[in-house]
C-alpha cells in the first residue's frame, strides 16, 4: 500500500507522467502551491474541483510555460497584454483576457474572460515545457483554508489526492508567499482585482494608463470576504503597542493568544503570512493578534489578506472562497 508521504517528490518528469495521465500535480510558484491538472482534460479539471472541495463557479487559472503559448488560449494577444507579459513573466501577475477556443467551459465557469499567468518556478516551468499545454490551477489548499506555501500544506489539506494518481512536486517554500496580482483587460480601464506582489502603480506605469481598483479590497469572483480565514481569530492592530493592549486583555480572560508583528520586512511578512496563520492553527491559539503592515507596495496585498483572515463568515457569506 502507497503512503501519503508518498505523494510528494521532487521527480519533474513523474509530474509529468501524471499529468498526462489525467492525474493532479500540486505545483510550487513564486506565489503559493497551485493544484495542477491538463487544462483540455475535463474529467481532470472536474477533479480539481472535486479534490479542492471549490463549487464549480470559481474560474481557474490557466498557467502556460511562456507568453509565446498563450495562443489558444485567449483570443487575441493584444499589445497590452505583450507589454505586461514582456515586463512581468514569468512572475506573479495574472491577467484577464477574453477567452480562445483551448478553453473548456468548466475551467471559467462558462464566463467569457480566461485567466492567464506564467509562473516563476524552475520545476514548474520544466513541467509546464515538459507537459506542452496549458495547466488548470486554484491554489492547492482546501476551499476556505489560506494557501499553502510548502508541500506540507497541501498533503496536511488534500486528503483527496492518491498516491500512484497524484503528485505533490516539493520546490520548497513559495518566495513571495501571497497569491498573484490579477489584472482585468476586459474592461476598460484595466481594473487591479487582486492584490500581490507587483503593484497596481508597476501596471498602470506598464500600461501608461490609470487602472482602477488599486487600493481596494479584492474582487476577484468567487472572492468573498472571509477568505483566507484560518480556524484562530485573527485581530488587526495599527500598532505593536495596540497589539500587546489587545492581546493582554484577551489573555487576561484565559484566552491562548499570540502577537505577529512583522512589519519590520515586508517581503518576509508576506512569504511567512499563510505558515504564519496556520502555526496559530497548529499551536491551536484562541486568536492571533496581527499588527497591520503600511499600505504600500506588498502592503497592499498583505492588508488585503489580513482583512480577509479576520473577517467572520456571515450570514450573506455563509461559505468561503479560496
Ligand atoms: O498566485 C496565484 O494566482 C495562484 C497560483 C497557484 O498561480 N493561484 C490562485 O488561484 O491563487 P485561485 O483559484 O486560488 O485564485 C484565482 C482567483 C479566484 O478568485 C478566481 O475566482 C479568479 O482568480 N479567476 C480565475 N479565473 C477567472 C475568470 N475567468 N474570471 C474571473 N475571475 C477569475
Ligand atoms: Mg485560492
Amino acid at each position: 500500500m502507497p503512503s501519503r508521504t508518498d505523494l510528494i517528490s521532487t521527480d519533474v518528469e513523474l509530474a509529468a507522467e501524471r499529468i498526462r495521465r489525467g492525474g493532479l500535480v500540486a505545483i510550487p510558484t513564486e506565489t503559493v502551491y497551485g493544484l495542477a491538472g491538463d487544462a483540455e482534460n475535463a474529467d481532470a479539471v472536474a477533479r480539481i474541483f472535486e479534490v479542492k472541495g471549490r463549487p464549480t463557479d470559481h474560474p481557474l487559472i490557466v498557467h502556460v510555460a511562456d507568453a509565446d503559448q498563450l495562443h489558444g488560449w485567449v483570443a487575441r494577444v493584444t499589445d497590452e497584454i505583450t507589454a505586461l507579459a514582456e515586463a512581468c513573466w514569468p512572475g506573479p501577475l495574472t491577467i484577464l483576457a477574453e477567452r480562445g477556443p483551448r478553453v473548456l467551459d468548466a475551467v471559467t465557469g462558462g464566463r467569457p474572460a480566461v485567466a492567464v499567468r506564467v509562473p516563476s518556478h524552475p520545476m514548474t516551468n520544466e513541467l509546464l515545457t515538459r507537459v506542452g499545454g496549458g495547466l488548470a490551477a486554484p491554489s492547492a489548499n482546501r476551499f476556505g483554508r489560506v494557501s499553502p506555501t510548502r508541500a506540507e500544506h497541501v498533503l496536511a489539506d488534500l486528503p483527496g489526492l492518491q498516491p500512484g494518481r497524484d503528485l505533490i512536486l516539493d520546490g520548497g517554500a513559495c518566495p513571495v508567499g501571497v497569491e498573484s496580482t490579477i489584472v482585468d483587460l476586459t474592461v476598460d480601464p484595466p481594473q487591479v482585482l487582486r492584490s500581490g506582489a507587483i503593484d497596481a502603480a508597476d501596471i498602470e506605469r506598464l500600461l501608461d494608463t490609470p487602472v482602477s481598483g488599486a487600493a481596494g479590497p479584492s474582487r476577484a469572483s468567487g472572492m468573498l470576504a472571509s477568505h483566507y480565514a484560518p480556524t484562530a481569530t485573527v485581530i488587526l492592530a495599527q500598532d505593536a503597542g495596540a497589539a500587546e493592549i489587545a492581546a493582554g486583555d484577551l489573555r487576561h480572560g484565559g484566552r491562548r493568544v499570540e502577537v505577529l508583528d512583522r512589519t519590520g520586512d515586508l517581503v518576509v511578512a508576506a512569504r511567512e503570512l499563510y505558515n504564519d496563520l496556520r502555526a496559530a492553527d497548529r499551536e491551536g491559539l484562541d486568536a492571533l493578534v496581527v499588527v497591520l503592515p503600511p499600505a504600500a507596495g506588498i502592503g497592499h496585498a498583505l492588508r488585503d489578506r489580513l482583512m480577509k483572515a479576520a473577517a467572520q463568515p456571515g450570514p450573506d457569506h455563509p461559505s468561503r472562497g479560496g
